[in-house]
């Protein structure tokens, strides 16, 4: 498992620094009227609260499906993580889309039920208009049945979960053995804090002002071992949004910005783990027997 390494040649890095120009540059030249509740970075100006707070997501329920907006880049995010699902096994399989938040990973998700559990009422309601089956529950007390679904998606949740043990045990449990489950989160490292937090949230396409609560980022060598211990062994990649899709979308708002992976686990990134059948976990109890044994 690669530690996550800052790195000084990030794209967030760079687009924050472009970005932060282009602000500059255009506040000389133009000064277009703010339209009412936006503010200068064209955001929504809601109500000042505290970090990880889930009451912003009623504030932003509007948001949800705005590309240009908020969240903007759980859209590309969205995308990343569809691409990594394998086709449903039959039609209609169960999915899990833990956090699902307003159905953002719907039209990603080809030939599955999407089920959705979030604890927001009114981002449930959003997702329900996306062809989500809306389910409101903790993360860390799923209502369903051991096994019961055939691919289990956690995209930008598990950094917000107050109870983020529970949440990996209650994925893994409600995993079918031979099931994939795919998760996407951000490093708990002092290179997500400045890039993801201290810049992005001011930035165009970031997350929303104090969405994030640092000390809640995730450490990916953690979260390979809690998955683990649930019997899902999870392969990581970084994640970076496409330096020339991120200019291209600071000039055109409704363009979709492409995901790229990289190897550095610094900031975002994204998972996919296959949970084992009982003749697997034999084999990796077999495996871990012959480690230990040094053969
Ligand atoms: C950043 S949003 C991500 C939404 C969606 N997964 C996406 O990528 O578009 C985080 C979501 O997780 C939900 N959430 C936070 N804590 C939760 C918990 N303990 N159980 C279920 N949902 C939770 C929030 O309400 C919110 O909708």
């Amino acid at each position: 498992m690669p530690r996550p390494a800052p790195s000084r040649h990030q794209a967030w890095a760079l687009l924050a620094a472009a970005s932060a120009a282009g602000w500059a540059w255009g506040s000389r030249r133009a000064r277009p009227r703010r339209a009412a509740g936006r503010t200068r970075a064209g955001r929504a100006a809601g109500p000042a609260r505290p970090r990880n707070d889930l009451r912003q997501y009623d504030d932003l329920a509007d948001h949800w499906w705005r590309r240009e907006g908020e969240f903007a880049a759980l859209h590309w995010l969205a995308r990343a993580r569809g691409a990594l699902l394998p086709p449903a096994p039959w039609p209609g399989a169960p999915l899990l889309d833990v956090g699902c938040g307003g159905g953002l990973l719907a039209p990603h998700v080809q030939g599955y039920r999407h089920v959705g559990v979030d604890l927001v009422t009114s981002a449930l309601t959003v997702a329900a208009g996306a062809g989500v089956d809306p389910v409101r529950a903790d993360s860390a007390r799923l209502p369903f049945a051991d096994g019961a679904f055939a691919a289990v998606a956690a995209g930008e949740v598990l950094e917000h979960v107050d109870d983020l043990e529970g949440t990996v045990a209650e994925v893994c449990r409600v995993l079918a053995p031979g099931g994939t489950v795919v998760i996407d989160t951000i490093a708990a490292t002092r290179f997500a804090r400045l890039t993801l937090v201290d810049l992005a949230e001011r930035l165009p396409g970031g997350p929303p002002r104090h969405c994030h609560d640092p000390q809640r980022f995730v450490d990916p060598a953690m979260l390979a071992e809690r998955f683990a211990a649930g019997g899902v062994r999870l392969a990581l990649r970084g994640l970076e949004p496409h330096a020339g899709d991120y200019l291209r979308f600071l000039v055109d708002r409704g363009r979709s910005v492409r995901m790229r992976p990289v190897p550095r686990l610094a900031g975002v990134y994204q998972g996919i783990g296959v949970k084992q059948s009982d003749g697997d976990q034999t084999a990796t109890a077999h495996e871990e027997r012959a480690r230990a044994a040094g053969v």
